[in-house]
């Protein structure tokens, strides 16, 4: 390259670019990672720029042939990336001019690096939901074997984080199923709407070559060409839409993890997490500590912002292209790593959550979780709702001072709140009693849960 112009540009130009502005300025060291996806547009470009009559045969065999010999060198690393090439793009077609000479300047013929970057990370993306949404049926899987196990199980059901009812397990797991099922059709969506391609839009307006729009979109599997050119080269649209779905799920398994930090904890001492998921401390000999839902609950901030930077860069842009744009790349990228990197750890981790049920209902018990089944008990035998409430109200205050719960107080006991309380009162006070009676689609009762695992299993690819 010589001193004084870029080899690209070199002729507008009469002074080569400041050293540092060529570091400032270049995405090489993280938009290497689209290469595969770059040679993929490249290849399907050169194609369809034979069909049109602007390459021979020959010309395209050599573009083609080279670029499948760069994608080798890049694979086995023995590709030197180069900061004053700027980008992926121009890297890989220097790289082609060098390996098969003046028919590697032909590649760029109707395009602009505007088209083939935007076409780029939707080609990019497109796997990568692929892999995310892969991910997510492994852990709801992991969640509906364990569910099924767990259909018996008794735990306390919260809100306020207050013992409310007691719930089945199984049905809090499918609960987690369930926000993964919304996530997975979120993603699944933005795929459909990213799934258009933008090249032969060039640099913003088109390109006076006699291209087939139609021939390089379905040779990239996209659904069809995008509609126009400056909405083409300028939409990050599908960038935000994914970063907002990751956050969802983000969220989602950042709420899981909380759930699980408290479980573990000798407090609640609900579940247990096998010790390779944990760590311990360097100075309490005691601790064992659930490092992976904390750190997912702490990555989560990460992608919420990167949402939050997307939005940002694109609130201002003018039409069309803007070196602005190149900012879209290190956020997604993160959201992804971040976001496979959370739920391989949680589909690694769910199969193996120990329950310990004893401490459950256990808690259950000390909470009065079946309060509202003894208020619901009264007002089958002909009370009033609120007067039942303002009985059972009673009965857990004096449950509280003598430190019982309404299932272990004596009939004697119970029935100095209400006359209308009889020997059969104790089938509705036990947990399990609790639990089986709230049977009904979506309820907790254990054969609803299996319902629910049965009704997953059928819809699970
Ligand atoms: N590296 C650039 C990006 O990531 C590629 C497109 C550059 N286009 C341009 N006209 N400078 O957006």
């Amino acid at each position: 390259m010589s001193d004084s112009s870029n080899q690209q540009w070199g002729g507008r130009f009469s002074e080569g670019v400041d050293a540092f502005v060529a570091r400032f300025t270049a995405s090489i060291d993280f938009d290497k990672r689209l290469y595969r996806h770059d040679i993929e547009g490249s290849v399907a470009h050169a194609r369809m720029l034979h069909k049109s009559g602007v390459l021979s045969n020959n010309e395209m065999a050599a573009i083609i042939q080279g670029l499948e010999g760069i994608l080798a060198d890049i694979e086995q690393g023995k590709i030197r990336w180069s900061v004053e090439l700027e980008d992926i793009h121009m890297n890989i077609e220097a790289r082609l001019t060098e390996r098969i000479g003046e028919t590697g300047k032909k590649l760029h013929t109707g395009r602009s690096r505007n088209d083939q970057v935007a076409t780029d990370i939707r080609l990019w993306l497109r796997d990568e939901i692929d892999l995310i949404t892969d991910e997510i049926v492994r852990l709801q899987k992991g969640l509906v074997d364990l569910a099924d196990k767990e259909a018996e199980t008794i735990m306390p059901g919260f809100t306020h984080l207050q013992t409310a009812q007691p719930v089945s397990f199984g049905h809090h797991l499918m609960a987690w199923y369930e926000m993964l099922v919304r996530d997975y059709e979120r993603l699944l969506d933005c795929r459909k709407r990213l799934n258009f391609c933008p090249l032969g839009a060039a640099a913003l307006a088109g390109t006076t070559y006699p291209i087939d729009r139609n021939y390089t979109a379905s040779l990239l599997g996209f659904h069809r060409p995008t509609r126009n050119s400056l909405d083409s080269v300028s939409d990050r649209d599908f960038a935000i839409e994914f970063c907002a779905a990751a956050a969802l799920v983000m969220t989602h398994l950042s709420r899981m993890s909380e759930e699980l930090v408290l479980w573990t904890s000798a407090q609640f001492d609900f579940i247990a997490l096998p010790d390779r998921f944990c760590t311990g401390s360097s100075i309490m000999p005691q601790k064992k500590n659930p490092d992976v839902p904390e750190l997912v609950r702490g990555k989560t901030g990460r992608v919420n912002g990167h949402l939050i930077s997307l939005l940002t860069l694109m609130k201002s842009q003018p039409l069309a292209y803007n070196k602005d744009n190149q900012e879209d790349k290190e956020p997604l990228f993160d959201t992804v790593d971040t976001l496979k990197g959370c739920l391989r750890a949680f589909a690694d981790m769910v199969p193996h959550i120990q329950s310990k049920p004893e401490n459950m209902a256990e808690a259950a018990r000390r909470g009065f979780s079946t309060a509202t089944d003894l208020a619901d008990y009264l007002v089958v035998k002909g009370m009033a709702f609120r007067n039942a409430h303002e009985v059972v109200g009673k009965a857990v205050a004096y449950g509280v001072k003598e430190g019982k719960d309404l299932s272990e107080m004596t009939l004697e006991e119970l029935r100095g709140f209400s006359d209308a309380i009889g020997e059969d009162v104790f089938k509705v006070l036990t947990l399990s009693g609790s639990v089986k009676s709230r049977n009904h689609l979506g309820g907790t009762a254990p054969n609803q849960v299996r319902e629910a695992v049965r009704a997953a299993r059928l819809h699970l690819p």
